[in-house]
């Protein structure tokens, strides 16, 4: 397999490595959460992963559920977040978190009180609204002791993050108002202009400067025109949120076909 990485940290550029297709991106991206949650463990005892909807995480999970990743963790030192989730059924198609339920937890050893799932079911159940289960979730980070950086938000040890079409990442999409509140986590309304039109609950985007390290991962050629605007000129992250991770020390893990409109001193750099 030929993977391009860049060293572009010098240049305030995040690490970008080009795989030739999804399938060998969702399996660096695996191995990358893997290292990333051993490091912490390692380091701490504990390591705190945030993780995300949509189609992305999906083929990651399953490399993590099986060998040799299933052995490489010490999966019961593992907390389990979730970046965001839409206000709808856990057990339904539009859940951030059923994937994951369906997919990796079945075959790793996550004590059941350290996987935090948004409370988002409960909510419903108890007829009261997505701020409801955001202040939950608020609490839930608290109490799980999460160290905190000099700006008061928690430092995950890993955030893994799919990227909208639009430049959105976790449920915080250009333009979104979750800047201004400082609550770790907030009820988002249900965007308009992007699938699916349900409400949200999300992590501060600020949580993911906190981050050790976030991994961001697109595949296909749908995502080539958003990976291109990203790595295009600098602007506001409000306009553009996915701007936040193209930062030293996050990682950007891409194909060949959503990586055509990088500029060629990114994810071109070396060979590894
Ligand atoms: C959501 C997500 C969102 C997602 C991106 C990418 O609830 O929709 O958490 O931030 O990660 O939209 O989605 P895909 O992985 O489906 O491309």
């Amino acid at each position: 397999m030929t993977t391009a990485t860049s060293t572009a940290a010098d240049q305030g550029e995040p690490e970008v490595v080009v795989l030739p297709d999804g399938e060998a991106a969702s399996a660096t991206a695996a191995r990358r959460i893997a290292a990333a949650l051993s490091t912490a463990v390692a380091a701490r005892g504990v390591a705190h992963w945030a993780t995300t909807g949509g189609s992305t995480p999906g083929p990651i999970y399953r490399a993590l559920a099986t060998s040799p990743l299933r052995e490489a963790v010490a999966w019961d030192r593992v907390h389990v977040w979730w970046t965001d989730d839409r206000f709808a059924a856990p057990d339904g198609p539009l859940s951030n978190s059923r994937d994951c339920r369906a997919l990796l937890l079945p075959n790793v050893s996550i004590p059941d009180a350290q996987v935090h799932a948004m409370p988002v079911g409960e909510a419903l159940e108890r007829g009261q609204p997505a701020a409801w289960a955001a202040a939950r979730y608020a609490e839930a980070l608290r109490a799980g002791a999460v160290p905190l950086n000099p700006a008061g938000f928690p430092i995950l040890d890993v955030v893994l993050l799919g990227i909208g079409g639009d430049g959105h990442l976790l449920s915080v999409f250009p333009g979104s108002a979750t800047w201004d509140d400082p609550a770790w986590a907030q009820a988002v309304p249900a965007p308009t202009h992007i699938e699916p039109h349900v409400e949200r609950v999300t992590l501060h985007p600020r949580i993911l400067e906190a981050a050790r390290l976030p991994i961001a991962v697109a595949h296909g050629a749908g995502k080539a025109g958003i990976v291109g605007r990203i790595f295009g000129e600098r602007r506001d992250p409000r306009e553009l949120p996915a701007l936040l991770v193209r930062r030293p020390g996050a990682v950007w893990i891409l194909d060949e076909a959503a990586a055509v409109l990088l500029p060629p001193y990114l994810g071109r750099a070396s060979m590894a």
